[in-house]
């Protein structure tokens, strides 16, 4: 498997914003990094409900989770990223140059990242 940039996605498209006393909406890397650390933040809360340590450096764990147990990403497969002048990237299944592995499936992440899984992961 290929590990690049991005290693993972997030749904941000029209997120208001408020800039020097305006509102805005606003979408794209800046919206969607600070979503899925919100989801780390849960899995980590999970974690330590569990009486688990929080997860660390995570990307070991995100590439092992997309080997392993797939599922805990919705891969994104279709869809492409023109701009500047090239055609960009187009999405396919598993890890690619526009999505990565793909969104956060927050159940099955928890899942594993609690040891509830069906798959065993060592995190
Ligand atoms: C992308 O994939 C989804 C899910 O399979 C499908 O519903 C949608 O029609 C596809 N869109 C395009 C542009 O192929
Ligand atoms: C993306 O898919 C389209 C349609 O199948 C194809 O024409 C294009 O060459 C692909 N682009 C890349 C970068 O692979």
């Amino acid at each position: 498997m290929p590990i690049g940039i991005p290693d993972v996605a997030a749904l941000a498209d029209l997120f208001l914003i408020f800039l020097g006393g305006e509102s805005g909406l606003i979408g794209g890397t800046s919206a969607a990094a600070p979503t899925f650390a919100g989801f780390v933040s849960l899995l980590n809360d999970a974690r330590l409900r569990s009486g688990l340590p929080t997860l660390g450096f995570l990307n070991p764990l995100i590439y092992k989770i997309g080997e392993l147990a797939p599922t805990g990403f919705n891969d994104i497969t279709n869809g492409s990223n023109p701009g500047c002048g090239t055609e960009g990237f187009n999405a396919t299944k598993g890890w690619d140059p526009i999505t990565g592995l793909g969104t956060p499936n927050f159940g099955k992440l928890k899942d594993i990242v609690t040891g509830k899984s069906t798959i065993k992961i060592n995190t």
